[in-house]
């Protein structure tokens, strides 16, 4: 991602109406600390239920993902700190299997620290990362081998894309990808509102700061001057839909300059777009795994039945 990208996107989004920004421009260095703290979180109930299927069921998840002997590539699409994955690799790696791991984030301070970690983690690991786009990325994968690709997208960041975004960027995925390779897709399952919104409105303040970390980014990266002491974090959770949204809302009318001259305008409780965060059922799951020619596999499921791991292949 180049700086003309992130600048355009930004530019867009703030002088569209209504206005928004993509979340995920969160994740620069300290946006992807603030992130770990959301996940060590207790309010932030999708780690817990995504760790305990990766580490209480991990032979299951590796010999469904495996399918034959053949060597095989893992690809990660937003890895974050691959925590989850790890489990998984170390047991691929326990049981000799022949594959090389690339971990792909838009976060480069993440692929960094990734490449350096990993082979800690997971002794004579290969791991080659991928700076960059999701898509792109995979893209790029194919062009550096033609092994199968087993697919890894977790942390429900499947949920970050609208509706149409998601069957757009499934149906492109497959395209990518060729017959007998699967994909690992992550979803947050609809539950109790109040666990929900709690999760996005945690008690110590971090997805707030989470959220307000863009504007600070936006001051650094493209001198502006948001105050963010005039920005409130509100996130509401639609049961009927399964959407749960974080906005920014403007406290004042107020104008904010960039370096290059442009300002843009907040009347006073104007909102920012920032982030959704979807919320599905196992018929919504299908769904779009039916509507986008993937094959269901198994599907795997924490205790509380809080969320599933979708195993699709093509
Ligand atoms: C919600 S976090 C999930 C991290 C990890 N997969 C997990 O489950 O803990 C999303 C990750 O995806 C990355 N990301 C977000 N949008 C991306 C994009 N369009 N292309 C590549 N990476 C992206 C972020 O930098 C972040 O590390």
């Amino acid at each position: 991602m180049t700086q003309n990208t992130f600048k355009n996107d930004i530019y867009e989004g703030l002088k569209s109406n209504p206005k928004s920004l993509s979340s995920k421009y969160f994740y620069d260095e300290k946006g992807d600390i603030l992130f770990q703290r959301i996940m060590a979180s207790d309010d932030y109930y999708l780690t817990n239920a995504d760790n305990e299927i990766f580490s209480e069921q991990t032979q299951d998840l590796a010999k469904a993902l495996q399918t034959g002997n053949e060597p095989f590539d893992v690809l990660e699409l937003g890895a974050g700190d691959a925590t989850k994955s790890t489990y998984l690799l170390q047991e691929w790696q326990n049981s000799g299997a022949d594959f090389t791991y690339y971990p792909i984030d838009i976060s480069s301070s993440m692929i960094s620290y990734l490449e350096n970690d990993m082979p800690k983690r997971v002794p004579n690991l290969k791991v080659h990362g991928l700076a960059g786009e999701y898509l792109e990325q995979v893209r790029e994968a194919h062009h550096l081998s033609k092994r199968k690709k087993v697919i890894l997208f977790l942390g429900s960041s499947i949920g970050n894309f609208e509706l149409h975004e998601a069957h757009n960027f499934l149906r492109k995925l497959y395209d990518e990808i060729k017959t007998g390779d699967v994909v690992l897709v992550g979803f947050d399952l609809k539950k109790n509102p109040h666990q929900i919104l709690k999760a996005y409105n945690d008690s110590e303040g971090i997805t707030r700061d989470f959220n307000l970390n863009l504007l600070e980014r936006i001051n650094n990266e493209l001198g502006a001057n948001f105050d963010v002491s005039n920005f409130e974090h509100f996130p509401i959770y639609n049961p009927l839909t399964g959407a749960c949204r974080s906005f920014l809302i403007s406290q004042i009318p107020q104008t904010v300059q960039f370096s290059d001259g442009t300002e843009i305008h907040f009347n006073a409780f104007e909102a920012i777009d920032m982030e959704l965060s979807q919320k599905f059922s196992i018929e919504d799951i299908d769904r779009i795994a039916m509507r986008n020619g993937f094959e269901k596999q198994p599907y795997f499921y924490d205790s509380n039945h809080y969320y599933c791991n979708a195993i699709w292949k093509k």
